[in-house]
């Protein structure tokens, strides 16, 4: 369900507080009125900081004048939207078609078992958050896992412990 309905009136207050850069701030200043707006404007602030914090949906709300709670409406009917930091190092295993087929499912299983951490967690050192994708675009390298800008092919669950190594 998307979210088509501007804030009727839309804010005019147009100020950078908050803590938002000015990129975003001109981003959101010329969405804010258009229909769905609301998820252009939670896309490029999870792109600018890694999620959505509470006092980015306030400020998202102030500047559009959304509601909070139509804010984090949307924020929770959506899993693409996080409200934690992620860590450092953003594990992504896909578990699209070809990858789950040979063994995705118990890949994310094992990466989230050697850090110790569950969904939507992330290691207490700050590094490491994992996350399900679905097909990054190599599926003749399936199983794939993303770490960072960094892409494994063909893994096996006793490749990981070397892999996270690289980024501690
Ligand atoms: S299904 Fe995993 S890369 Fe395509």
């Amino acid at each position: 369900m998307a979210d088509t309905n501007a804030a009727a009136g839309g804010c005019t207050c147009g100020e950078a507080e908050g803590g938002f850069p000015p990129a975003l701030v001109a981003f959101i200043d010329e969405w804010k009125q258009k229909p769905g707006c609301l998820i252009m404007i939670l896309h490029k602030t999870q792109e600018t900081f890694g999620y959505i914090s509470r006092n980015s949906a306030e400020q998202i709300s102030r500047m559009t004048g959304i509601p909070l709670a139509r804010v984090y409406g949307v924020i929770t009917f959506y899993h693409f939207f996080k409200t934690t930091k992620p860590g450092k190092h953003k594990v992504s295993v896909c578990l699209g078609t070809a990858c789950y087929l040979k063994g995705g499912g118990d890949l994310i299983e094992e990466a989230r078992a050697r850090l110790g951490i569950k969904p939507g967690e992330v290691t207490k050192d700050g590094l490491f958050s994992v996350d399900e994708v679905r097909c990054v675009g190599c599926c003749g390298l399936a199983p794939v896992m993303v770490v960072g800008q960094d892409t494994y092919g063909k893994l096996k669950k006793d490749m990981l412990p070397g892999i996270f190594e690289k980024y501690t």
